[in-house]
């Protein structure tokens, strides 16, 4: 593969008693990326988790902390985030109104920026922003759950933000397994975030190890 792939586990699906171990365990075995889905229960139905877990495990990650903010006001929280040690943070572009403010904000307090496109969202709406975006977040799902079905569409748009930007990272959130990561290599993505695929399974180090010969 000539582009650089990571794994990037989703901690929603692990077990919330145990994040310290549950983190451990798939940087262990290789994951690059630990995902961190922050759900407010507006802009998604679902809540999840938010600051103070944040900064409970990052003490425990080694690797970059991909900070996923489903919220309608990811633009006034992003700076919390980051001042708790997020690497990266994914705003979604259905939830900002000032969206160039907000990238060039992340980026100026020393994080990546990556915006999240809804299923519905066509990917033109990156038009004018992508070439200030770190990386692009494609979700193959809508956002809320874990362990939801993944929407074939996402090949399509995978090719059109490659098509956009050679550079860019693409990542793929929601539903992704054994069953459809080579796909979504072969269509550009670089970046795979997976919850239920990694920590429902039975020996999660073996699992992390065959996403990471797939990629
Ligand atoms: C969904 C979240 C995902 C979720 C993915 O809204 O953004 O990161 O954890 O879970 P799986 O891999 O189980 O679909
Ligand atoms: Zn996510």
């Amino acid at each position: 593969m000539s582009k650089k792939t990571f794994l990037a586990p989703s901690i929603l699906a692990a077990d919330f008693a145990n994040l310290a171990h549950d983190i451990s365990l798939v940087e262990s075995a290789g994951a690059q990326y630990i995902h961190v889905d922050v759900m407010d229960g507006h802009f998604v139905p679902n809540i999840s988790l938010g600051l103070p877990v944040v900064q409970a495990i990052r003490p425990h990650i080694k690797g970059i902390m991909d900070v996923h903010l489903m919220v309608m006001n990811g633009a006034e929280c992003a700076k919390d985030y980051i001042e708790a040690g997020a690497d990266n943070i994914t705003i979604s572009l259905e939830a900002c109104i000032h969206l160039h403010r907000t990238v060039h904000l992340i980026k100026s307090l020393g994080a990546t920026a990556a915006v999240a496109l809804n299923p519905a969202t066509p990917v033109s709406s990156l038009a004018d922003i992508i070439d200030d975006l770190d990386m692009v977040l494609i979700m193959s799902v809508n956002p809320g759950y874990g362990g939801q079905s993944f929407i074939e569409n996402t090949y399509r748009k995978i090719r059109q933000v490659r098509e956009m930007s050679p550079d860019v990272l693409i990542q793929v959130d929601g539903g992704v397994d054994l069953t459809n990561v080579d796909k979504l290599v072969a269509a550009g993505a670089n970046v795979f975030v997976a919850g239920s695929a990694v920590f429902g399974a039975d020996d999660v180090t073996k699992r992390v190890e065959q996403f990471l010969k797939m990629m």
